[in-house]
Order: C-alpha cells, then structure tokens, then sequence
C-alpha cells in the first residue's frame, strides 16, 4: 500500500529536523526506497555510512546492516525503525560456533560476510559482501587456509571462481535465497528462453545455474553472478544494449530498483514468493516513529565495536 506524499514529505520534514540521513537496502518496500536519500546494496550502505555528515542514521534493512553501520561510525547515532529485523543467515553462525571452527584452523584467514553479528565480525580477520567476496578471497595469499562463512552457496561460487582448494565453507544459509533453487531456475528459464539471468550468488540456484551452463540447458551466455547493486548496474548497460527481459533470481524487493533503473526491461522474478519478512518489518509507519520517537537505537559494545570495525575497514579498504 503507497503511504502516499503526504507521509513522504513529514518523513523527509522529520529527517531533517533530526539531522538524519536515511538509507534503505535494496529489499525494502518500494515506499521506503523512494523517500531513502540513499539506497544500495550492502557494501555501498556501509560506504555511504562512513561519509555521510548527518549526526544520524536511520538504517532500513536488516539489523547486522544497521549494527556494521554503528561500528564505522560509533559517534553517530544509529536507528532502525525495528530492531527485531534479523536475519536468517546471520543466525546461522554464532560467535561461539566461529570461535570453535577456527580452533580447529589456528593458522586460517577468516573471511565473514557481512551478514553476521557484531561478535562474529569481532572474531573475523576481513569481511566481505557478494560484490567483494571473490577480490576478498584473491587478496589473502594462496598459502593460506581460509574459512568462509556463514553462506554456502556465496562460499561454493567464490571458491569455484577462485578454484580455490584450501579454503573452507560453513553450510549456513538464508532461507529466502536457498528457496531460489535449481528446479524453479531451470523452469523459469525455459518459460523465457531469450531472457538474461541476473542471480545472486546467495541463491541455491547459484551452484544448480553452473551445472546446467554445463549440461547444456543454460547458456552460459544469459548467467550472470551479481549482487544487488551490481544487478543495478547490469541492468542500465542491458538496456543501453536492448536486452528485453531480465529474469531475476533474488529477494523481490529487488525488482522495484531495477525497474525504476531500466523501464523499458521487462523483468520478472525467479521466484515471486521470494520475500524477505526481515526486510519487510521496516513499515513506512515504523518509519514514521523511528523519525519521531528516535528508535530503535543500535547499541554495540564498544570492544566488540573496535574488533568489528578492523575486519569491517579492511573490506572497505580493498578496491578503493
Ligand atoms: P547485497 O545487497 O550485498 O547483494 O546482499 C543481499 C542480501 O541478502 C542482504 O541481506
Ligand atoms: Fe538475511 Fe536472507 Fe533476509 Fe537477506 S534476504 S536479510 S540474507 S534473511
């Protein structure tokens, strides 16, 4: 439901009032991307954290974003319309599982994507996200043990890029993207034989996608491997370039940013019953509250903060 103009305008009146600046993942209700001042995929929200100069943020996206933003900016302060927004994958990995998997690899790399808690950060050597993953990987030197975690299928698609033995995967998931499997790919697939494929590499299709290239029953011409914000980007060249139809195999959310990108694509979801209720507990009235009432705020331990931000910076450094 559109909370209409008027709702709009008393969010973007209170924000400034607050001094706050919005930013709004690429999941979230079409609403709330529209009224954001930025939206983005995980990385570039984490960018964009550390450059903006309002004294707050108001994060609409899951907690562990709204968490990583606190811990590159602990002087701001840091809201999320509604802090029992998780994350599935997330909580597939606890401190205490990590702490007991690098016991057994003493010598290992950890490379945690940023869909972790704070404490899971504070225990990882450098954290990626799906547009970095693989140029993370590359970047800790050949000799070296690396466990990866929480995501499975983000772990099995850099470790095939990178056709990298030594590197060790947890067989966590999010259970949205591991909805996105090979069967529903296949078929959508060939429902539309002329369409791209734009997939996100946290989907169970991500690994199915590579065996069919395979077999044959995908040309490996229509697959492309991108996260949210490169879909984006994809999608603005394919228009340039007249692609038709896109099929997108990720959260649904997705499919409001790439047509506001790209109009004259027809694109249409892998699976349209792929929503993420995370990312859809940020109401446009939640929003409205946050604003007014100044809530939820994100509190990080300041020693769980500090350890955080080393493994969160050294990820931000790479490709700058
Ligand atoms: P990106 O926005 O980094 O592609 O991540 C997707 C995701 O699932 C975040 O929860
Ligand atoms: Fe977490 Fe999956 Fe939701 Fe992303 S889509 S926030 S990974 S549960």
């Amino acid at each position: 439901v559109d909370p209409g103009p008027a709702w709009a305008a008393r969010v973007r009146e209170l924000a400034d009032q607050r001094d706050a600046v919005i930013l709004a993942h690429n999941y979230q209700l079409p609403a709330i991307q529209d009224v954001a001042h930025h939206v983005g995929d995980s990385l570039a929200l984490s960018r964009i954290a550390t450059t903006v100069e309002q004294s707050t943020i108001v994060f609409c996206g899951v907690h562990f974003m709204a968490e990583t933003a606190k811990i590159l900016s602990p002087q701001k302060r840091v809201l999320i319309p509604d802090a029992r927004a998780g994350c599935s994958l997330a909580d597939s990995l606890t401190a205490e599982q990590l702490a007991g998997w690098k016991a057994q690899y003493p010598d290992a790399v950890v490379v945690s994507y940023v869909n972790t808690t704070a404490a899971v950060k504070a225990l990882t050597d450098i954290c990626c996200t799906s547009s970095n993953a693989v140029e993370v990987v590359a970047s800790i030197p050949a000799d070296r043990t690396v466990l990866f975690g929480p995501d499975q299928f983000l772990g099995a698609h850099v470790r095939r890029v990178l056709d990298r033995k030594n590197m060790h995967v947890w067989g966590g998931e999010c259970h949205v993207h591991a909805g996105i499997n090979g069967a529903t790919l296949a078929a959508r697939a060939a429902e539309f034989p002329d369409a791209q494929l734009f997939i996100h590499p946290e989907c169970g299709c991500s690994t199915s996608a590579v065996y069919l290239a395979g077999t044959g029953a995908l040309d490996p011409k229509r697959v492309e491997f991108l996260s949210t914000g490169q879909m984006v980007d994809e999608a603005t060249r394919g228009q340039a370039a007249g692609v038709k139809t896109v099929l997108v195999a990720t959260e649904i959310g997705m499919i409001h940013q790439l047509r506001r990108a790209a109009p004259s694509i027809d694109f249409r979801a892998v699976n349209d019953r792929a929503s993420c209720s995370y990312m859809k507990m940020i109401t446009p009235a939640k929003l409205l509250t946050s604003l007014e009432e100044l809530r939820d705020e994100v509190i990080v331990p300041v020693d769980v903060a500090a350890k955080a931000r080393a493994s969160v910076e050294r990820m931000i450094a790479i490709g700058q």
